[in-house]
């Protein structure tokens, strides 16, 4: 049993075995469609003797008796099996069966093949007898003819069917075994293929598996560049979460400020960053040669727009461009910084790719986009799911693990450019929704509505309704800008992204708008704006922080400006203002800028405004953010939004 075994996996390691099967099943194939075609049967009568009957009388025999078509079977001539009419027309054969049947041909014998056997047999009888007849001589036995009626037994046959078995199972063998060889070479091109793709899997899932242990384990050294109000917080989550931690900017003030243990970001408290330097978990520097010594490396520069609204994108280009020299295998690098879809691809891949490292392979690529809101208390950068999408599958699984030790809630999606996508969709959203809010303002004023009161309406449906506020126009870094990338991406490609450019044009008419009320306003009082003091509170672009960027406050004071009022501002967070047209300081007594005023225009609420003194002291107040609330409603002073 052993050794037949052996003998079988023998033959089939070398092909043999293959070529075996494959002949046998051709035949197999080969006779189940002969078997299956219909029957055919032969009779063979013994012809006891020919008598003298000569080859001519044969022949004519067989013509008028219509079996020339039969097969004549002379056994004793050596295994002759013609038919009739070759073998009457062979001058050999003629002579040979001559012979034959002149002698007492005892054992030759005369066949029939027919599809009917009972046919077979007749037919067989019949030509016996017409031999017979052919050469009676009176006593019927005239030269001795004479057969054995016993003899016509119809059998099945096929005269090919050995044949046809034998070059099925060798073209099959062959066949079976070109297809072994074949397979064989083909199996081993694959196996070597798939070997190199293995070895470079593991090549990168080795390096990629040693930074997720480092990352896991706290050990890695982490850097952040651009050192802001997304950079900052980032540093001061990473280095909690007990991460060595570089931070890199360009501006030294930020750098000195670090290293002294002091933070300039009012949701980053100096005793963070000053634990950090004390332990020396937080180096600060402006030297990019620092991104040799690091395992992962955080992006946060600013995305701003051109004076043309397209987007700049190269504060990317220089950092990629700074750090490129430094990459190094084993690092996994996310780019945080808002930007159109497909950025991290098209600006960091061929930039990091460029020295020779793999992105996915030696370097690990993702992009994550910040969700912080500055100011914000209950949502953080620790809480706020945070969406991070890879340039490939083993980059996400990199960038999970080094976000995940320091950030609660992780959100993988299956590309960077989904994760593009989405902080886009966000910041669209909301940019879109409060364009709408707004030119419903715009509305409810035309039909002598209030727009405060139409809103807290609506927001009492309890599904359905997500409540937006009006306000003096859109400010910040994000929302005015970001959309803005995306309809530039999109022009790319032949689409104009309506909503983005509708909401847009509204958002920043609002500045607009709100001189006009000023102006309205300030009427009622027989004065022109001209000439007017008019005091802004509020110029960070949103409460109880001190980001200026792209604030609507500053465009109302330039055009309050342009229409030739004093303009002075108040703003407990913005000690000084320095804008293109102007440049202002934030008046130090409240109370009697206030009331010095013509007109007091609200346009950031921050908490810490004594509204109800400030009506008090006023003598005209535009509340563009419904700051004054229902005092602010009923009162003559106040004309809101
Ligand atoms: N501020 C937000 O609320 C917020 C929220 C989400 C996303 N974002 C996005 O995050 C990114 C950063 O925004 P931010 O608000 O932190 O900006 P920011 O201006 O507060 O900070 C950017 C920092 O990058 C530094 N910098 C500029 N060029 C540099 C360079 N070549 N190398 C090193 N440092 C450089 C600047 O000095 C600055 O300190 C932007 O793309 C923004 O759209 C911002």
């Amino acid at each position: 049993m052993k050794v037949a075994n052996s003998i079988l996996e023998r033959s089939y390691r070398n092909g043999i075995g293959q070529a075996l099967a494959a002949g046998l099943v051709s035949a197999g194939i080969v006779a189940a469609v002969v078997l299956s075609q219909p029957d055919r049967y032969r009779a063979e009568i013994r012809i006891l003797s020919a008598g003298d009957l000569s080859a001519d009388q044969v022949q004519a025999l067989a013509t008028t008796r219509e079996v020339a078509a039969s097969a004549v079977s002379l056994p004793a001539l050596s295994g002759y099996n013609l038919s009739a009419a070759d073998f009457f027309r062979d001058t050999d054969t003629e002579q040979l069966l001559q012979t034959d049947l002149l002698l007492p041909a005892t054992g030759l014998k005369l066949g029939v093949t027919d599809p009917n056997p009972g046919r077979a047999a007749s037919r067989a009888l019949a030509w016996a007898q017409a031999l017979c007849a052919a050469a009676a001589d009176g006593t019927g036995q005239a030269g001795g003819a004479c057969y054995d009626p016993n003899s016509a037994l119809p059998a099945k046959v096929d005269n090919y069917l050995w044949w046809k078995l034998l070059a099925a199972t060798l073209l099959g063998s062959i066949l079976g075994y070109g297809g072994w060889l074949g397979r064989n070479r083909w199996n081993k091109k694959e196996n070597a293929r798939m070997a190199k793709k293995d070895a470079v899997k593991s090549k990168s899932s080795e390096t990629a598996q040693a930074l997720i242990r480092k990352l896991k384990t706290g050990k890695a050294r982490i850097g952040v560049i651009g050192l802001g109000y997304v950079g900052l917080p980032l540093v001061d989550v990473f280095g909690r979460a007990g991460y060595s931690v570089v931070g890199i900017d360009v501006d030294a003030k930020k750098i000195e400020a670090l290293r002294k243990g002091k933070s300039y970001i009012e949701d980053v408290p100096s005793a963070h960053i000053a634990a950090l330097v004390r332990k020396g978990a937080l180096l600060a520097t402006t030297d990019f040669s620092v991104v040799e010594t690091l395992d992962a490396l955080s992006i946060c520069v600013p995305t701003p727009l051109r004076k043309t609204g397209d987007p700049d994108l190269s504060f990317i280009v220089n950092v990629t461009e700074a750090i490129a020299k430094f990459l190094h295998p084993g690092m996994v690098i996310v780019l945080e910084s808002t930007s159109y879809p497909g950025t991290t691809r098209d600006l960091l891949l061929p930039r990091c790719e460029a020295r020779g490292l793999k992105v996915g392979q030696d370097l690990f690529l993702a992009f994550s986009p910040e969700r912080v809101d500055p100011g914000r208390k209950d949502w953080t950068t620790v809480n706020t799911p945070k969406v991070i999408g890879g340039i490939t599958p083993q980059c996400l699984e990199v960038a999970l693990a080094y976000y995940g030790r320091a950030i609660e809630e992780l959100v993988p999606v299956s590309s960077a450019e989904a994760a593009e996508m989405s902080k886009l969709l966000e910041n669209t959203f909301r940019a879109v929704n409060i364009g709408l809010v707004n030119e419903v303002a715009i509305i409810c004023d035309r039909l002598g509505l209030d727009v405060w009161e139409v809103i807290e309406a609506a927001a009492t449906k309890p599904f359905g309704f997500m409540k937006f506020t009006p306000g003096p126009g859109l400010g910040g870094h994000c929302i005015p800008i970001d959309p803005l990338y995306l309809s530039w991406k999109l022009k790319a490609v032949n689409y104009n992204a309506r909503f983005i450019e509708l909401a847009s044009e509204i958002n920043t008419n609002m500045p607009r708008y709100v001189v006009g009320k000023v102006q309205d306003a300030l009427n009622r009082n027989r004065k022109s704006i001209n000439g007017s003091r008019i005091l802004v509170l509020g110029v960070a672009y949103k409460p109880n922080v001190s980001d200026l960027r792209e604030s609507p406050a500053l465009d109302v004071i330039g055009l309050l400006r342009q229409k030739g009022a004093t303009v002075n501002y108040h703003d407990p967070y913005v000690a000084e203002v320095r804008h293109e047209s102007f440049q202002l300081t934030s008046v130090a007594d409240l109370e009697s800028a206030v009331g010095q005023a013509d007109c007091v225009v609200i346009t950031t609420n921050h908490d810490s405004y004594p509204w109800k003194k400030i009506l008090q002291w006023s003598r005209l107040i535009v509340d563009t953010r419904n700051a004054l609330g229902d005092e602010g409603r009923v009162s003559d002073k106040v004309v809101r939004l």
